[in-house]
């Protein structure tokens, strides 16, 4: 438990996208779960726009916060009113800027008689204004003794090994390892933040089942409908691989994959095991992956960044890969990760699945049934969306009935038909979350308690990258096959086994995406 005292927090890029979409939110979820429990807190939104237009910028953005549904208006008015007294814009921008920022922090301190615990600095720009902000902060934004720093930075970490070392080494010269927050909002996700607390919890029933001899295979996968338009600039240089699968996929394979650590809520200790994870994930090759690109991808490419016309770009839109973890546990076990744009729906989800003959005939309902064919025995972390539509965790009623923590999960006894890649599953036990939280508030939660377990350690990001570059690297002149915006893919997911190597069947994109068309 830290002593409480006065939080700075500077919200770096404060009028930008996300500041708006999700993380002043954030910071007045912080507010009020903190506030009343007597730190104090000032809110320093800053960018390089000047202060009328800025502030004008932030008071918008400001203006759609919003207070749980059980709060009533009145409390919810004034707790808002509180939050913008106490928040503030800046233009941040010259060596200058960065010294009066943080004589403006020590003169409120001294003027109210505060003692300062700490700040934090929220990256939320380009990641090429890194290195100079940080050398800002370094020289002219540290806190006064016995205070903390923290660091908070935004993908992309890089764009293969040899760049993420680069920058890792550069933010290093600045911050300390202990000092630096790097976000993967995925792990901020509800159902996500629950995959290693429902091993443990589960762990009597689980022990036996979660390896090689009872997984038939695990899937992680991400759809989304929406595609790059807009954002082709951006996505031309890093394609679906190092968008998401690189980072929130790979990451979440980790939860799956990791030994349990002995205490879940010693960081250093969960680190060390999900770094193993890594290390012991075989190197990817070019056959280990199925590339796509939507139809529209280039004809977008060739209007937003003026490329003559029949310029064909070779950047994924859409990526099927297939990963192996070379331990006793998971030897042999297919793990999918999948990810595209403009798909037929969006959606995201974890799903382990068993093989058939584990526990089945042992279940009750069959039995009575009298019925010999099971169905899959599977347990889904549903990340959201699709058509669930908010987090959940299912496992199917013929594997057992999970515990989840009765405060914050709820048993579902009515939940909607899940339809996966076109398949109808039922039989589930069935939760949800009894209070929605979205990743970004879950994460500045995180921060301010110290939890860098559910951040990307500088070791945990370039083991990733060494797992991703050669890859990468040997796809780079690949011609992805073209699908028609809206379909599902779905076929990328079958795979033969052969003696005891995996293998991918790749099969022609027009198999593939088999689907309606456009
Ligand atoms: C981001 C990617 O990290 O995640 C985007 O850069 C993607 O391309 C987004 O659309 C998806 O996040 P969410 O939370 O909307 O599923």
């Amino acid at each position: 438990q830290e002593p409480r005292g006065h939080v700075s927090i500077i919200l770096l890029g404060a009028t930008g996208d996300l500041a708006k979409k999700y993380l002043w939110q954030g910071l007045f979820q912080l507010y009020l779960d903190e506030a009343g429990d007597g730190h104090s807190f000032s809110f320093h939104g800053a960018a390089l726009t000047r202060p009328e237009q800025g502030q004008l910028l932030m008071a918008q953005a400001l203006e759609k916060l919003s207070c749980p549904s059980d709060m009533l208006p009145e409390r919810c008015a004034q707790l808002k009113g509180q939050f913008l007294q106490l928040s503030q814009y800046r233009q941040l921008w010259t060596a200058e800027d960065y010294v009066t920022l943080s004589k403006d922090i020590e003169a409120r301190l001294q003027q109210e008689g505060l003692q300062e615990s700490g700040r934090i600095f929220y990256f939320s720009v380009p990641a090429f204004a890194y290195a100079e902000i940080a050398q800002h902060i370094n020289s002219s934004c540290r806190p006064g003794p016995g205070a903390w720093l923290r660091v908070v930075l935004e993908k992309p970490f890089g764009h293969d090994r040899r760049s993420a070392q680069e920058l890792s080494k550069e933010l290093g010269s600045f911050f300390r390892e202990e000092e630096m927050y790097r976000v993967d909002h995925y792990l901020g996700k509800q159902a996500v933040a629950q995959i290693l607390p429902f091993r443990d919890r589960n762990w009597k029933a689980l022990d036996r089942l979660w390896n090689r001899h009872h997984v038939d295979r695990v899937e992680i996968v991400m759809k989304e409908t929406v595609d790059a338009e807009g954002r082709t600039s951006f996505y031309e240089e890093y394609g679906v691989i190092r968008d998401v699968i690189q980072n929130h996929l790979t990451e979440i394979l980790t939860y799956v994959a990791m030994e349990l650590p002995r205490n879940l809520s010693n960081p250093e200790e969960l680190l060390r095991s999900k770094l193993r994870t890594f290390r012991a994930l075989r190197s990817l090759e070019k056959g280990s992956a199925v590339l796509g690109q939507y139809q529209a991808y280039n004809e977008q490419v060739q209007r937003e960044l003026q490329k003559p016309a029949g310029y064909m770009s070779l950047t994924p839109t859409f990526a099927g890969v297939l990963l192996q973890i070379d331990n006793l546990r998971w030897e042999g076990v297919p793990f999918i990760l999948m990810s595209g744009k403009a798909l037929d729906e969006r959606v995201g989800y974890v799903r382990v699945v068993f093989k058939n003959r584990a526990y089945c005939t042992q279940s009750e309902s069959h039995r009575d049934s009298g019925k010999s064919q099971c169905q899959p025995r599977q347990i889904i972390f549903y990340i959201g969306h699709g058509t669930l539509g908010s987090p959940a965790v299912l496992v199917s009623r013929n594997l057992f009935k999970p515990s989840l923590p009765p405060g914050s999960w709820q048993e579902i006894q009515e939940m909607p038909t899940l339809h996966l890649f076109g398949q109808q599953l039922a039989d589930f036990h069935a939760y949800r979350p009894r209070q929605e939280r979205d990743a970004y508030s879950v994460l500045i939660s995180h921060i301010f308690h110290r939890r860098k377990d559910f951040f990307i350690t500088t070791e945990n990001l370039l083991a990733s990258w060494d797992v991703w570059t050669p890859l990468l690297d040997s796809i780079a002149q690949e011609v992805p096959r073209q699908y028609p915006g809206g379909t599902s893919n779905e076929h990328l997911l079958d795979f033969e086994q052969e003696g005891s190597q995996v293998v991918f069947v790749q099969r022609e994109v027009e198999q593939l995406v088999s689907g309606p068309g456009p």
